[in-house]
C-alpha cells in the first residue's frame, strides 16, 4: 500500500456508532454484549466453540473433544469423533424442517431476464441427482472433483453434491487459463471435471470448455468431464469422456435416495488453490466440522442474517469468499443467498443497484475495488434506484481506503448503515477481524476488532507483542474452527509457511498495526504476494510465466499502487540476446502471461530493462523496484549493497506510467 494511503489512515478520526437494534432481534446487540462474548470466548474457548457448533450444526454423532491441537507441530483437530454431513446441514434438515419452500438461491443471470429461484426443496432435489451422477461415475468418498464453472446454480449444486457423497471439490476460478487449470487438476489428481461450454460476461460468450480440453490432455487422472450448456456454444465432446449435464441428470436409473455420507469432522471438504510467495499455488485444505461451524457462525454474527433477509455476496464462488459466504455459510443457516452471474459495470454501472432494488436485498457484501470503480461513475447511478431495503453493508479483499468507505457509507448506506470491513484469508476459512453491525463503533479504513474467540495480535519480528501504532506481523495465537488443515500433498510447506516463524502461532503474512483503542489497521502483505482487485497474486508466479517465454532472460514483478485495483502488476523484463525491445514483443509478453495464468495476472506495466538491481550475492532488490514502479524515485534507503548502481538510474529513466 502507498505511503499516502497509510498516512491518510493514520489520521483517520471519524467514528460511527452502531445503529440501534430497533427490532430487538440482532444476533449480537450492543457493545456490552459483544464485549461479554469476547470475554466468554477468551476464558473458555472450548465451551464457546462447542456451544456454537451445537447451536448451528446438526451432528449425526456428537464429538468427543472440541479441540485437540498443537500449533507447533502443527496438529489441529476440531470436534474430533463428531460425525456430520455438510449437504445435510445445508439442505436436508431445512427441507425436513419448515424451509422447504423458502428460496435457497436467487440467481440473477447475466441477461436481465435470466432469473432462477431455487427453493430449498428444488436445490435438494438437484443435489441428490448430481450426487447420484457422480456416484455412478465411480466417484467415492475422498476422491477429488475439479469444478471450473461460471457463476450458475449448477456450480452450487456440484459443490453440495460432492459434499453429500464425501468427495472433495477443488474449484478453479473460471478466469484462470488452461495452464492454471491443468496445474490444479494435476496437483489434486481429480477424477472428474465439471465445466460449461462458455462463460457469459459483459454481453459476450467466452469459451470455457476449450480450456478443459487443453488442460485434460495432460491429466491422466481425469476420467469424465461433465459440461453444462450455458451459452449454446459449439463444443467438441470427446466420446467416452465428455457428458452433457442435462443428459446425465435426466438419467432415469439414478439412485437418488441414497442417504448422505456420514463424514468425520476432520474429513476433507474441499481444496482451494491460492497464490503464495513461490511459483506454485498452494492447495489449501479445509475440513468438514470446523469449517462449516465457522462459516455458519461468522455469517450469522457478522452480517446479522435473519430468516426473512435477502443476502447478497457479490464475490465469485471460485474464491474463498464465495465458498464461505455465498454457499456454505448462508445455506447452513437456511438463509436466502443471491447469486449473480454478471459484472458490476455491464450493461451500465448501476447493475448492482438495479439488483438490490429488484430483489429488495437486505445485506450486501462486496469488495473495495468494486466500490472504487463505481464511485468513479458518479452518484447518478446510485440515486436512480431504491436502496432502502439495505440494512448491512460489507467489504472484503483488501484494505478499504477511508475515501471509498465514506462513499459507500454515504451513497449506498445513506449515512445510516453499518459497514463491516472483514479481514480474513483463504486459509482462515472465514472472517477473523470485523465489526459486528449492531455492536461495533466503526472507523473508516479499520477492520476494527477480532471476532469473539479470535486471538489476533501484532508481533515484532522476534515474536514479541508490538505496542500500539507499532506496525508488525499479524498473527493468530489460538486455533479457530475454520483454519486450514494443510496444503494438499505438502505437509512440510504447510508447516513452514504458517507455523515456523512464530512458534505456536499462525502467521498470516499480513502487516498491520493496532491503534490505542485496540482497533486493527491492515497494511497489506509482507511477502511477495500482491493484491490485485482483492485477488491474491504471487509475484513469483508471474515471473515464472514470463521467463518461460523464449525471448525473456530474466523478470522481476512487483506491485504498484492503483486507484481502482488497489495494486497493479509492474513487470521488469530483461530480454535474451536475440530478442529486440519492440512494442509487439511487449504486447506479446502481456498476452503470454494472460494465457499462462489468466487475465488477472496480466502485467499492467511491462518495462524492458537492461539489468535488474542486485546485491553482490545476486539477490534482486525488490524494494528498489517497488519504489521505481510507484514513482518514488528519491527515497531508496540503503543502496550500498548494490552490485551495479548504474542499473538503478537506467531503470528510473525507462520507467513507464500506467496507461
Ligand atoms: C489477503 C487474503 C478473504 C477473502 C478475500 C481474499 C487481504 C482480505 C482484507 C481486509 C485488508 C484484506 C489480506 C489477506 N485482505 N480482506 N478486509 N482488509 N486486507 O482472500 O485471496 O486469501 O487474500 O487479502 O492481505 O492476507 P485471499
Amino acid at each position: 500500500m502507498s505511503q499516502e494511503r497509510i498516512e491518510s489512515m493514520m489520521d483517520e478520526k471519524r467514528h460511527f456508532a452502531p445503529p440501534a437494534d430497533s427490532r430487538g432481534r440482532a444476533h449480537v446487540s450492543g457493545e456490552a454484549a459483544r464485549e461479554a462474548l469476547v470475554r466468554r470466548a477468551a476464558e473458555d474457548p472450548e465451551g464457546f466453540w462447542g456451544e456454537r457448533a451445537a447451536q448451528l450444526i446438526d451432528w449425526f454423532k456428537p464429538w468427543d473433544t472440541v479441540l485437540d491441537a498443537d500449533m507447533n507441530e502443527p496438529r489441529i483437530e476440531w470436534f474430533k469423533g463428531g460425525r456430520l454431513n455438510v449437504a445435510h446441514n445445508c439442505l436436508d434438515r431445512h427441507v425436513a424442517g419448515n424451509r422447504r419452500n423458502k428460496a435457497a438461491i436467487i440467481w440473477q443471470g447475466e441477461p436481465e431476464e435470466d432469473v432462477r429461484v431455487l427453493t430449498y426443496q428444488m436445490l435438494y432435489d438437484e443435489v441428490r441427482r448430481f450426487a447420484a451422477v457422480l456416484r455412478k461415475m465411480g466417484v467415492h468418498k475422498g476422491d477429488r472433483v475439479s469444478l471450473y464453472m461460471p457463476m450458475i446454480p449448477e456450480l452450487a449444486v456440484a459443490m453440495l453434491a460432492c459434499a453429500r457423497i464425501g468427495a472433495v471439490h477443488s474449484i478453479v476460478f473460471a478466469g484462470f487459463s488452461a495452464v492454471s487449470l491443468q496445474n490444479r487438476i494435476h496437483d489434486c489428481e481429480a477424477k472428474v471435471v465439471v465445466t460449461a461450454d462458455a462463460v457469459l460476461r459483459a454481453g459476450r460468450r467466452i469459451p470455457l470448455k476449450v480450456n478443459v480440453d487443453e488442460a485434460v490432455r495432460q491429466c491422466p487422472s481425469v476420467e469424465k468431464v461433465v459440461v453444462v450448456n450455458r451459452g449454446s456454444l459449439e463444443v467438441t465432446m470427446e466420446e467416452g469422456r465428455d457428458l452433457w449435464w442435462h443428459e446425465v441428470m435426466a438419467d432415469r436409473t439414478l439412485d437418488v435416495d441414497r442417504p448422505c455420507e456420514e463424514m468425520d469432522a476432520e474429513d476433507m471438504l474441499f481444496i482451494l488453490y491460492t497464490s503464495g510467495s513461490t511459483g506454485k499455488p498452494k492447495g489449501v485444505v479445509h475440513t468438514t466440522g470446523g469449517y462449516l461451524t465457522y462459516a455458519a457462525h461468522t455469517t450469522q454474527w457478522v452480517f446479522d442474517v435473519q430468516d426473512d433477509d435477502v443476502y447478497w455476496c457479490t464475490a465469485d464462488i471460485g474464491w474463498i469468499t464465495g465458498h464461505s459466504y455465498i454457499v456454505y455459510g448462508p445455506l447452513a443457516l437456511g438463509a436466502t443467498s443471491l447469486m449473480f452471474e454478471g459484472v458490476p459495470s455491464w450493461p451500465s454501472p448501476d447493475r448492482f443497484w438495479r439488483i438490490v432494488e429488484k430483489f429488495r436485498v437486505n445485506i450486501f457484501y462486496t469488495a473495495p475495488t468494486v466500490v472504487r470503480a463505481l464511485m468513479r461513475e458518479g452518484t447518478d447511478w446510485t440515486e436512480r434506484h431504491d436502496l432502502s431495503s439495505l440494512r448491512v453493508l460489507g467489504s472484503v479483499g483488501e484494505p478499504i481506503n477511508p475515501e471509498a468507505w465514506m462513499w459507500y457509507h454515504t451513497h449506498i448506506g445513506k449515512g445510516r448503515l453499518p459497514i463491516v470491513d472483514t479481514w480474513w484469508q483463504t486459509e482462515t476459512g472465514g472472517i477473523m477481524i470485523s465489526g459486528l453491525p449492531y455492536a461495533t463503533t466503526l472507523k473508516p479504513g479499520s477492520a476494527t476488532q477480532p471476532l469473539p474467540g479470535v486471538d489476533a495480535a501484532i508481533v515484532r519480528p522476534d515474536g514479541s507483542p508490538a505496542g500500539p501504532n507499532e506496525g508488525g506481523h499479524l498473527v493468530i495465537r489460538k486455533p479457530w474452527p475454520g483454519m486450514l488443515r494443510g496444503i494438499f500433498g505438502s505437509p512440510e510447506r504447510y508447516r513452514s509457511t504458517y507455523f515456523e516463524r512464530f512458534p505456536g502461532m499462525y502467521e498470516s503474512g499480513d502487516g498491520a498495526r493496532t491503534d490505542t483503542d485496540g482497533y486493527f489497521w491492515i497494511m497489506g502483505r509482507l511477502d511477495d504476494v500482491i493484491n490485485v482487485s482483492g485477488h491474491r497474486m504471487g509475484t513469483a508466479e508471474v515471473e515464472s510465466a514470463l521467463v518461460a517465454h523464449p525471448s525473456v532472460a530474466e523478470a522481476a514483478v512487483v506491485g504498484m499502487p492503483h486507484a481502482v485495483k488497489g495494486e497493479a502488476i509492474y513487470a521488469y523484463v530483461t530480454l535474451g540476446a536475440d530478442a529486440e525491445e519492440t512494442e509487439e514483443l511487449r504486447a506479446e509478453l502481456r498476452a503470454w502471461v494472460r494465457k499462462e495464468i489468466g487475465p488477472i495476472a496480466t502485467p499492467d506495466v511491462l518495462q524492458f530493462a537492461e539489468g535488474l538491481p542486485k546485491t553482490r550475492s545476486g539477490k534482486i532488490m525488490r524494494r528498489i523496484l517497488r519504489k521505481i514502479a510507484a514513482g518514488a524515485t528519491s527515497e531508496f534507503g540503503d543502496t550500498s549493497t548494490l552490485a551495479d548502481p548504474g542499473v538503478v538510474s537506467d531503470l528510473i529513466e525507462g520507467r513507464l506510467q500506467l496507461t
